[in-house]
């Protein structure tokens, strides 16, 4: 732990180097607060594809998991974009490989194939679309086909199965994180807090989502809060997005479900190593600029849709 005179040291220091390199810092919702507070931009999957592709910045500090960098490269190849722990992965990203994706596409010759963002770019260079979780369903609804492999996230997959006439094919994979929230978990809250509106993440089980007021993205989730009325929110996602919620809705409670609610890869930053990726100009995205052509493709088709 750092002293605040320590802390704000750090966090001088960041600024001067962010200025010194032309950096942009962008941070998921789930970072810890003191990446999120010292990130230009804070936002969901889509929200930080989108920022990486459209800013003139020449550097890229990732503060999220590695696809979530690895999208950022592919989107603006000429910028150096950096991940300040490289081992601040995604586990059900982890799930699926391209020998995995290849022996399901074997399996059902023909369909067509989205992938979550949470793949790797090698995956994301061999399917036909990606989606995010705050356009899964539209992506699925505008493809011009009736039956869809889904990789790799189960939960997701299944959400939009319930919401489409299409047949929906899941591969196996799953947020470790999401499934350890239950429905056991939720009905408690409730119990607790009979008021409380209830918001989940679709990579929540199917027995979650059907206790959920409202099913969203994590940013999806934010301008939600914003608009309510309601002053109690249950919040089944990643415990990271209620330092955002609290932030912005000073007068309003939320609860997580459990206390183990928490990625422990997006845990992995922090702000020392945020400085140590702007000294030292560390981890570099690299990748193979043929696979950068072949994802950008699937990448781009889903912003094309959403
Ligand atoms: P969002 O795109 O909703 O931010 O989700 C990303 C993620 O990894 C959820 O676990
Ligand atoms: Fe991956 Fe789940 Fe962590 Fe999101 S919360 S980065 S899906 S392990």
């Amino acid at each position: 732990m750092f002293n605040n005179d320590c802390t704000t040291n750090i966090i001088n220091k960041i600024n001067e180097l962010k200025e010194k390199r032309n950096a942009l810092i962008i941070a998921h919702n789930y970072q810890l607060s003191e990446v999120q507070d010292i990130a230009d931009f804070v936002g969901d999957s889509l929200e930080l594809s989108r920022k990486a592709a459209d800013t003139d910045a020449d550097v890229i500090v990732f503060c999220g998991v590695h696809f979530m960098a690895e999208t950022a490269k592919i989107l603006s190849p000429e910028k150096t974009v950096l991940i300040p722990d490289i081992k601040a992965g995604c586990p059900m990203a982890d799930m699926i490989n391209v020998a995995k994706l290849r022996e399901f596409k074997a399996e059902y010759p023909g369909r067509t194939t989205a992938a979550y963002v949470n793949t790797s770019a090698e995956v994301k260079a061999e399917v036909d679309i990606c989606c995010t979780s705050a356009n899964a369903l539209e992506i699925v609804e505008s493809l011009d086909a009736d039956e869809i492999l889904f990789v790799p996230d189960q939960s997701l997959a299944d959400y939009v199965a319930q919401r489409t006439t299409k047949k929906i094919i899941p591969f196996s994979g799953y947020c470790p994180t999401h499934h350890r929230i239950s429905r056991e978990q939720i009905v408690a809250q409730k119990e607790k807090h009979p008021g409380a509106v209830v918001l989940a993440h679709p990579e929540c089980t199917r027995d979650v989502l059907e206790l959920a007021d409202g099913i969203f993205s994590t940013a999806g989730m934010i301008s939600y809060v914003k608009e309510s009325s309601a002053k109690e929110f249950i919040v089944a996602t990643e415990q990271g997005i209620l330092h955002r919620l609290q932030l912005d809705n000073p007068d309003k409670k939320f609860y997580s479900p459990t206390e183990r609610t928490i990625c422990p890869n997006m845990k992995k930053i922090t702000l020392k190593k945020v400085l140590w990726s702007l000294e030292e100009m560390q981890y570099v995205i690299e990748l193979d600029p043929e696979i950068i052509k072949r994802a950008r493709n699937s990448i781009d088709r889903m912003i094309a849709i959403r």
